[in-house]
């Protein structure tokens, strides 16, 4: 896609991108053998370590593979695949193993597979993809998001970025079991977490029977009924993906309707998200969530009549324009994109980099630069 960008736009583009790709070369060779989830005092940590079954593990190889689609430069390809050979152990910790695959497995083994066509990539993609249709209640007509005696119906917005992984292994296997239970998800999802307001709830503990509300729960965002800055890009994003592999228009309109409010939000601090929309320190923000919701903004602008895109593709370089601003581009830090969020409940964890924080503000650039594949 060429995107009808303003010149001071395109050049803006070009110029953070190659400040990104100067960097990222030199970082690629530093963290080879490691996958990455956030840098203590500059350098990366290594979750193949800590925790081979983290949720964010897929991103690392991800976003090598954006630098290497865009460049061609073996470095990132040779540093993706080493990530996506040190995930595999993930596969031996089944029992840890949560809804999270699509995130893991669509960015490492799904990339390279689309990319090089390579067929061990494929089957880990297909092995990933039953283990997130074996999550799924067929009564209550959704996949539940983790593990535990104590939450087998709880549900996050979240999950609507695991769906994709189900999509891509629908079609490889042309079964349209797939889609089928990604569809009922994101349907019960539009029922159960989209606010008609367009802001959305993180956790919502579902009727196992019946898929019925039992409660909302605030999760990650400050409390019930709040606003959690990043829930919202998974929203804006994840439902403009299922109409992208579906066609479905709810799907996108939801997408649409979610964005709307995301922007109306940022608008207030400058297009730099708060962490959470409705909560009492407005201090705490999350870069993270906007570097996701300017990809699903971008999709979003792909997909609208001409005379629309401009508006949301306006506000897209607005916020990554902003993020800049917490972009650290020297060789001396590991990450790139700093002041991400995990949590607004959390001391921990406020205002770190986060591997995803990196992923999709790259994600966003390539994009941009006309870049088509989407690893989704
Ligand atoms: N998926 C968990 C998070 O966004 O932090």
């Amino acid at each position: 896609m060429m995107y009808n960008l303003s010149d001071t736009d395109r050049a803006w583009v070009n110029e953070t991108w190659e400040k990104l790709d100067k960097k990222l070369k030199t970082v690629s060779e530093r963290s080879r053998n490691k996958i990455p989830y956030t840098a203590v005092n500059g350098v990366h940590n290594d979750m193949a370590k800590e925790d081979v079954t983290w949720w964010t593990n897929g991103f690392w190889a991800g976003l090598m593979w954006l630098m290497y689609v865009d460049t061609r430069d073996g470095r990132y390809r040779e540093t993706a695949e080493r990530a996506e050979q040190l995930l595999d152990a993930a596969f031996d910790e089944y029992d840890k193993l949560h809804h999270d695959v699509g995130f893991m497995w669509l960015l490492s083994s799904g990339a390279n597979y689309r990319i090089t066509g390579n067929k061990k990539s494929r089957l880990r993609v297909l092995y990933a993809a039953d283990t997130l249709m074996a999550r799924y209640n067929a009564e209550g007509k959704f996949i539940r998001s983790w593990n535990g005696d104590d939450n087998k119906g709880w549900v996050i917005i979240d999950s609507m970025m695991n769906i994709p992984l189900l999509y891509m292994s629908g079609a490889e296997h042309d079964d349209p079991r797939y889609r089928y239970v990604a569809e009922n998800h994101a349907d019960t999802l539009l029922r159960t977490h989209i606010r008609d307001d367009g802001s959305v709830n993180h956790i919502v503990n579902l009727d196992l029977k019946t898929g019925e509300v039992i409660e909302s729960i605030g999760g990650q965002g400050y409390k019930t009924g709040s606003s959690w800055s990043r829930g919202q890009s998974w929203a804006v994003y994840g439902y403009v993906l299922s109409y992208i592999r579906t066609g479905k228009q709810i799907y996108l309109d939801t997408a649409k309707k979610v964005a709307h409010y995301f922007i109306a939000a940022v608008a207030a601090t400058d297009y730099v998200p708060r962490s959470d929309f409705r909560a009492p320190d407005e201090t705490i923000i999350d870069t993270t969530a906007g570097a996701c919701a300017a990809c699903g903004l971008i999709e979003i602008a792909n997909n609208v009549g001409e005379y629309e895109r401009k508006m949301y593709l306006d506000a897209a370089l607005k916020i990554l324009k902003s993020l800049e601003k917490y972009c650290d581009f020297t060789d001396d830090n590991d990450s790139v994109l700093q002041m991400g969020t995990e949590a607004y409940p959390r001391e921990r964890g406020r205002h770190i980099p986060i591997i995803y924080g990196d992923y999709f503000f790259a994600e966003a650039l390539y994009k941009l630069r006309g870049n088509d594949l989407l690893f989704w």
